[in-house]
């Protein structure tokens, strides 16, 4: 459930680009988003809108060089994560911060036992006995579901089918209890049925810690069930934010009506599956105006030389809508024509 309190964290016109020989690579424009306490943030757009780079640069490992964080600021409890020194950077990451990856095969050690690598978190951090720590690890495979925890403690990561690494991977996070995880499309190279697994004890563990969650997704479909609120992403920006059930039922920004427009409904007789035309922008020459605007069904002369910022919405129809952002001149037209 989302709580009140001042946000966990907050990402204030983040900024962040790639230099090469080949030019800047905009990759981060401006990013908005904030995440309490208990409450679940779906970060969604298409390949390449700069999901991934956001993340790295929230938790200082972008690659860098190329990538420098040029605006902006990350607010972990109200202090700049930015405009700390590395020794206070590194204690918050993984300490207070942790993040999951896709691919559990590459993030894991293939040398050495999952035990030992879970176990190292507790002998590092906490200084605990090699003992105490496999206890540790054992107990932490438990609250994954892993089965036979005990038994399997000393295996390598290959001995382990793809949903349970990824299992793996959750304990990993957890183990020192953050206040926060960024999934980084946690559940994309899984089944889609050990997907939702994986996804409702992802979702689980989070309220039981009352941790944050940030999940990082190209699929509208995973994020539906588990998510309090979205922000969609485009071209590096964050066109639109929305509590989950309002952003299906009635999207503010034209990009999001086309994400959910491509994705097939039951719930629907005709199943429109139209993709968005076009391809994202190359984003070393974002066009001028609304980035959208040149797959944009619906654009106008203004889309084209404005770029709109990405702005609360006020009430329509007498109606409040709390919680709600858009990045379109034309939100409201957007919202009444549903
Ligand atoms: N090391 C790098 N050097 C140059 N450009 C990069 C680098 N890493 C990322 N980029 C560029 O930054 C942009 C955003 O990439 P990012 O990985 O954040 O996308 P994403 O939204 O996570 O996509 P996906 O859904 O495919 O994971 C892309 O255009 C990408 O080419
Ligand atoms: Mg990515």
């Amino acid at each position: 459930m989302p709580t009140d309190e001042q946000p966990l964290l907050e990402v204030r016109d983040l900024h962040v680009e790639f230099r090469s020989r080949d030019g800047v690579v905009n990759a981060v424009n401006g990013v908005n988003y904030e995440v309490a306490a208990g409450e679940t943030l779906a970060v969604l757009g298409e390949s390449g809108c700069g999901k991934s780079v956001t993340a790295q640069a929230i938790m200082g490992i972008l690659d860098s060089p190329p990538g420098f964080v040029t605006g902006g600021q990350v607010l972990f409890r109200g202090r700049d994560m930015l405009t700390l020194s590395n020794e206070e950077r590194r204690r918050i990451r993984g300490r207070k911060i942790a993040m999951i990856f896709q691919d559990a095969l590459s993030a894991l050690n293939p040398v050495l036992t999952v035990g030992y690598q879970l176990g190292e978190m507790f002998r590092v951090h906490q200084g605990l006995s090699k003992k105490a720590a496999t206890a540790k690890a054992v107990e932490l495979m438990d609250r994954v579901r892993i089965p036979a925890a005990r038994q399997r403690v000393g295996d390598y990561p290959h001995q382990f089918s793809g949903g349970m690494r990824q299992r793996i991977m959750i304990a990993m996070a957890l183990a020192l209890e953050p206040d926060l995880i960024i999934a980084d499309e946690p559940t994309t190279a899984l089944d889609v049925t050990v997907q939702a697994q994986v996804m409702d004890l992802l979702a689980e563990l989070q309220r039981e810690y009352n941790m944050g969650l940030i999940l990082i997704t190209h699929d509208l479909g995973v994020v539906a069930d588990v998510a309090d609120k979205i922000a969609v992403m485009y071209a590096g920006r964050i066109v639109e934010t929305a509590p989950v059930g309002e952003l299906y039922r009635r999207p503010a920004h034209p990009y999001t009506r086309g994400l959910l427009d491509s994705i097939p409904r039951l719930d629907r007789r005709l199943r429109r599956l139209e993709a968005i035309r076009g391809l994202p922008p190359d984003l070393r020459a974002v066009p001028l105006g609304c980035e959208f605007n040149p797959r944009c069904p619906r654009v106008r002369s203004r889309c084209r030389t404005d770029r709109p910022p990405l702005h609360q919405l006020s009430a329509v129809d007498g109606r409040e809508l709390p919680g709600r952002a858009s990045a379109c001149h034309y939100w409201k037209a957007e919202l009444t024509d549903a």
